[in-house]
């Protein structure tokens, strides 16, 4: 008998498991035996969320509760003055366990080693995203509640929510800070970066126990939280509508009550645009700072924004009226495209730094990621998509089985393994495995932490079918 995708994905997210003085604390990113110079053979924190839902759904929490405890342990808890350190609060973007003299160790990369020595800002986001999972999936508050992890979610606020050089309830980052790690124009207020800081601080709302020390942090959240969602619903939001009125805006405006508070001008709108935006449908824009709008489509935040209840249910039905419309583009052969469309020539050799990873239709700038599938399948349960969900799903995963677990796939639609990708990669794997038992069980979205159970009131709705 031969084995389903299902029991050979299981099988290889298990072999992908890094153990720590005998517990598993977290999963490699892939174990391709022919490319594995770098680093790949770390525990990326990113890619084990992904990991992580899958074993939460699996009911086999342990892994979870010892990477998110093991992560506590790694974040800095001194103040800085040192440029060379990483800073106070900050949690890694990957580690390894390394054996000195017959000892375990864990060594963590805060970006200092990383290419282009990038900082991951997504790192907390995905471990309070985790954490909150755990709890909702496991009923363990007392994991939560634990002084030192309270702790570590007030300093991570502190990193997040005070000291800045900013005016706006978004958060300000440097190139390629998060899933994109490599100069992409994702640098000021990238869309992808702001969907999981809401998410984040909506997982924060209901994760800081109520005591006088967390008092003040729990209000920040809270104000934080309803500022961002008005700014990002208001000015990232695109639509035919929309278009229009940037189309439309005057410019130059000073003072208090002005429409354009950028100063967007309309010569930016790209031409492509015009004729792609469906008469119903609409995404958030990539980016928006002074004067600059970055109209490209970025798949995660978009989805983020939806599960999360950032997007109102408007702004998210239409999101899903603009897969359908576009599916070819932003679906295509692979689910699913990360950025579209693609920066060329001129664009490409000017804001990737001529990267060759990243020329046209590759990687990031326009390459289809297989692991997205599951916020996909998310966002398809809270919007009752469940047609996009099935058209997504079928022959994914013998596809990615015969392909054996690519990184990511090339082309305009997504048809060609990438070509520099890696194979059993392990968040195609376990992506699989998450969309893969939504479609079965679309309430479980819930048990990893999303869908309507929090209480906050600026969140949109992520109704789960009963
Ligand atoms: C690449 C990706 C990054 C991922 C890492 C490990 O650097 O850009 O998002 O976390 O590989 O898979």
């Amino acid at each position: 008998m031969t084995q389903s995708n299902h029991d050979t994905a299981w099988d290889l997210l298990k072999a992908s498991i890094m153990s720590f003085n005998g517990s598993p604390i977290g999963t490699v990113a892939a174990r391709d035996t022919i490319k594995q110079e770098l680093n790949y053979d770390q525990v990326f924190v990113r890619d084990f969320a992904v990991s992580a839902y899958a074993y939460l759904l699996a009911d086999e929490s342990e892994i979870v509760a010892n990477f998110l405890l093991e992560m506590v342990r790694l974040q800095r808890t001194s103040r800085q003055f040192d440029c060379f350190e990483p800073g106070e609060g900050l949690m890694p973007a990957s580690f390894k366990v390394e054996e000195v003299d017959g000892e375990q160790r864990i060594i963590a990369d805060y970006g200092e080693r990383a290419i282009a020595r990038v900082p991951p800002v997504d790192s907390g986001f995905w471990w309070l995203l985790l954490l909150h999972a755990y709890v909702q999936s496991t009923g363990d508050r007392a994991l939560a509640e634990r002084a030192d992890v309270q702790n570590a979610i007030r300093i991570l606020l502190d990193l997040y929510l005070s000291e800045r050089f900013d005016m706006f309830p978004t958060i300000l980052v440097s190139d390629g800070s998060f899933m994109i790690d490599r100069r992409m124009g994702v640098y000021g207020y990238p869309f992808d970066v702001q969907a999981l800081f809401f998410a984040s601080l909506k997982a924060v709302a209901q994760l800081l126990v109520d005591s006088d020390e967390n008092k003040e942090y729990i209000t920040a959240t809270r104000t934080r939280m309803d500022h961002l969602a008005y700014h990002i619903r208001t000015y990232y939001w695109l639509d035919l509508e929309q278009l229009n009125h940037i189309y439309r805006y005057d410019v130059e405006e000073y003072g208090e009550h002005t429409a354009n508070i950028f100063n967007i001008y309309p010569e930016t709108i790209p031409g492509w645009l015009i004729d792609w935006i469906p008469e119903t449908g609409g995404y958030f824009a990539g980016n928006i700072g002074p004067a600059r709008m970055d109209y490209r489509y970025f798949a995660h935040g978009n989805l983020m924004a939806i599960i999360s209840g950032l997007a109102t249910d408007e702004q998210a039905q239409a999101f899903m009226e603009l897969l359908r419309a576009r599916w070819d583009d932003l679906v295509g052969h692979m689910p699913l495209k990360l950025v579209f469309p693609a920066l060329q020539d001129r664009d490409w050799a000017i804001i990737t730094g001529m990267d060759p990873k990243n020329r046209a239709w590759s990687y990031h700038n326009g390459g289809n990621w297989p692991s997205l599938v599951w916020l996909l399948a998310a966002a398809c349960v809270c919007t009752g998509a469940f047609d996009i969900l099935q058209r997504a799903l079928d022959d994914l995963g013998p596809r990615l089985s015969r392909d054996n677990w690519p990184e990511y796939y090339d082309g305009q639609y997504g048809r060609l393994v990438g070509r520099e990708a890696r194979v059993l990669q392990t968040w195609s794997i376990a992506g699989f495995l998450v969309a893969e038992h939504l479609a079965e069980h679309p309430q479980s979205l819930e048990r990893i932490g999303f869908a309507s159970s929090g209480s906050h009131t600026v969140a949109g709705k992520c109704q789960v079918p009963a």
